[in-house]
């Protein structure tokens, strides 16, 4: 029976100092866990996988084969950043695996949120597990499960649970940070020399840019998508926003409305802009971007991005809207 209660004992990890203590106690664990055997993990980039992934290099090397899967739903740069960073700079064992045409493929026509969600999570984890039987010899499996995932049994990330390997599959649990919370994640990521982009990161969904191309993705959609969240974002970081609110992105809707270009007339898709402030995501509200930023980015994704002709700023806070779209 796994022990999932955070020892009373344990000091909440706020300091550099703290966090190097925890970094040398879990390295010296793991290596005492793994000894000379493989570990295989799914390294998604997101701060979670990445700080798992970083404790489990330093103890273990290139005996933790990552696997990064591009489903074709990562934000722009994204998938560039985790080769980056954990090939070139720290090393590792890094299985990139570009499955975004399956992904696609597989999505086309289904325009049901939660069967969008179910589709990319099953396809996951049949990606995930051609990968695993290509490797020999792996005992362990890493995972980035952290504490409010425990205490949350309906937390968000059971929306993209669909699932797990297939019983001739199961590994040996490793999850080296599930006992921190998410502050004391991002300052271990730190003390690891992790980039600030990565570990400072805002929340993100599973599913991805998934949920923010409603209704049937499409690729030309799912372009406009990635190219507003990426105006969105270098403006929000430019402006010193980017560690203030605490999520935003844009959503592109599969429907249209008329505009103006070049003395002809348009048919093309409006992009949402969403910015929320929240604790838990269980409610938020809305943050005040200030008036000429706002026309900025959209006049920015008005001239940049292809197929938009209208740029919209949605104000509902949770409840009564939720965060995403879908
Ligand atoms: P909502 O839209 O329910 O979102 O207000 C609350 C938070 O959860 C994120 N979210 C998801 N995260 N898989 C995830 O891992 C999902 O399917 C999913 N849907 C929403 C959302 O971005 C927000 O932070």
């Amino acid at each position: 029976m796994q022990n999932n209660v955070r020892p009373e004992s344990m000091k909440r990890i706020n300091t550099p100092e703290l966090a190097k203590a925890f970094i040398d106690e879990q390295v010296a664990a793991l290596k005492k866990q793994i000894g000379d055997g493989k570990c295989l993990l799914a390294l998604s980039g997101g701060v979670d996988s990445s700080v798992c992934a970083a404790l489990l290099i330093k103890a273990i090397g290139k005996n933790l084969v990552c696997v990064h899967v591009n489903h074709g739903l990562l934000r722009k740069g994204e998938p560039e950043q985790v080769v980056r960073v954990f090939r070139d700079q720290l090393n590792a064992n890094l299985v990139y695996v570009d499955a975004v045409d399956r992904f696609l493929d597989k999505l086309a026509g289904v325009s049901d949120p939660e069967q969008k969600r179910k589709i990319i999570g099953a396809e996951f984890i049949r990606v995930f597990e051609e990968e695993a039987r290509k490797q020999e010899g792996i005992k362990f499996l890493g995972q980035g499960t952290i504490y409010p995932d425990i205490l949350e049994s309906v937390g968000v990330k059971a929306h993209h649970n669909v699932g797990g390997l297939p019983a001739d599959l199961q590994f040996e649990l490793v999850e080296p940070v599930k006992f921190l919370y998410k502050d004391e994640v991002r300052c271990v990521g730190r003390e690891l020399g992790l980039p600030a982009g990565m570990v400072d990161r805002q929340p993100f969904p599973g599913p991805g840019l998934g949920v923010r191309c409603t209704g049937a993705i499409t690729r030309d959609r799912l372009e406009a998508v990635r190219e507003s969240d990426a105006i969105l974002r270098e403006e929000f970081e430019k402006n010193g926003l980017a560690g203030k609110v605490w999520q935003y992105f844009t959503t592109v809707p599969d429907y249209r409305s008329t505009g103006i270009k070049d003395n002809k007339r348009t048919w093309a898709w409006p992009v949402i802009i969403r910015a929320v402030n929240s604790v838990d995501a269980t409610s938020a509200t809305i943050e005040e971007i200030p008036y000429s930023l706002l026309k900025h980015i959209v006049d920015r994704i008005l001239a940049e991005v292809k197929g938009v002709n209208r740029v919209l700023y949605d104000l509902s806070p949770k409840p009564v809207a939720t965060i995403e779209w879908e």
